[in-house]
């Protein structure tokens, strides 16, 4: 049974095509004037299977770090672009995982007022999430997905053969960061994620059914709020307090990693507040400590963890914006005071939490 679908986007209605080899497609899409922009790990490890059709293009290879996917960091793609001769009646084809897919999204709405642009995600996050939904961010200075806007790719083809040479911490990073879509949807898809999710280390062949139903979902709330201005805001459950980590820690924590602890300290201040039991958040806690093993957090800084907190774009004046849960499927968005009670519940978190293990059952 076919999984492809097509997302109903105000800007473009676009396809989400499940590809079984790459080489066909690669011939059948590329057109003249097209440049590929194509993430090194992925251009040295594909080499053999992408050549065919690459050899003889001029590709632009790039480093994906956190620092190329900045102001500063793009210049030089803008520059070999406009070198040579890139037009507006040219596409951008991207090849490689979100950080390729941010400065090429970037890039491809802000170059001559837009230019077209297809995508190949290969790693599990860009696969499982960030594909869809047509958002760009891209860094300035210190401060993470400053700038950007919205603007999807003509189409999108997922190929799962790119997973096998994805390393397991990014393997991991994709499935915390798609775990976020399964506790926000509730209950099917957490027991999806609890039953499915820890086969695919070993076997990367089930993985194609969580990225579908990881995308189902994502693609249901960005077809009625494509531009964040009220349910897709959901999607920011553990990223808050996910984006502080990356941020304190340098981004040594990978995204989707960093999310996981992100949704873990949402639950634990939602059994603070009395939202949620706390049954129900080691229940979620049993599925998230899964990923902690690959990337152990070291001692946080509270005092740099709440500055962090406070610079997240999402924040207005002096309020910290988080989605805290009612329980799976209810998560709502709320105001912290992290100058209150909640800072002390985020001291607590980090000494006793990340290191002791569970909260016990009187919370
Ligand atoms: N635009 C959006 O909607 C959106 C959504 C979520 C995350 N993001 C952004 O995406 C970024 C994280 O994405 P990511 O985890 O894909 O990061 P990434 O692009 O840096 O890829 C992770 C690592 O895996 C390597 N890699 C990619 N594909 C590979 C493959 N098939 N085989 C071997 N190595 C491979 C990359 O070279 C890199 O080292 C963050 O910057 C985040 O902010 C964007
Ligand atoms: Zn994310």
């Amino acid at each position: 049974m076919s999984r492809d679908f097509s997302v109903k986007s105000k800007i473009h209605e676009y396809a989400v095509n499940f590809v079984g080899d790459i080489g066909v497609c690669l011939e059948t899409e590329l057109q003249e004037g097209d440049q590929v922009i194509i993430d090194r790990n992925v251009h040295e490890l594909h080499w053999k299977r992408l050549s065919q059709n690459l050899a003889g293009r001029d590709l632009i290879v790039l480093d994906a770090s956190e620092e190329k996917k900045s102001y500063r960091g793009i210049e030089p793609v803008i520059d070999k672009l406009i070198g040579r001769g890139f037009r507006k009646d040219h596409r951008l084809v991207a090849i490689g995982g979100g950080i390729t897919q941010d400065i090429v999204t970037f890039i491809a709405s802000s170059i001559y007022r837009g230019v077209d642009w297809i995508f190949f995600p290969t790693s599990l996050l860009a696969q499982g999430d960030s594909c869809i939904g047509g958002k760009a961010s891209i860094n300035f200075g210190t401060y993470k997905n400053l700038l950007g806007n919205f603007f999807p790719p003509k189409k999108i083809f997922i190929d799962l053969k790119f997973l096998e040479t994805l390393p397991n911490r990014e393997i991991i990073s994709g499935l915390g960061e798609m775990t976020h879509f399964f506790f926000v949807s509730g209950e099917e898809a957490f027991e999806l994620v609890r039953d499915q999710g820890c086969k695919v280390l070993q076997d990367r062949s089930v993985v194609a059914e969580l990225i579908e139903c990881s995308l189902r979902i994502k693609q249901a709330t960005v077809e009625v709020d494509e531009f964040d201005q009220n349910v897709r805001q959901l999607f920011n459950y553990g990223h808050s307090f996910g984006h502080a980590i990356e941020s304190i820690t340098k981004f040594a924590v990978p995204h989707g990693i960093a999310v996981s602890y992100g949704m873990d300290i949402a639950n634990y201040i939602s059994v603070k507040m009395g939202l949620i039991d706390v049954e129900l958040r080691n229940r979620l806690r049993a599925i998230l400590e899964r990923y902690w093993n690959e990337v152990p957090l070291g001692p946080i800084d509270v005092d740099a963890f709440v500055a962090a907190l406070r610079k997240d774009k999402k924040n207005v004046g002096k309020e910290v914006k988080v989605i805290l849960t009612r329980g799976l499927g209810k998560m709502f968005k709320t105001t912290l005071d992290v100058d209150g009670e909640a800072r002390g519940w985020i001291d607590s978190y980090f000494q006793d939490e990340v290191y002791g293990g569970k909260l016990d059952a009187a919370g």
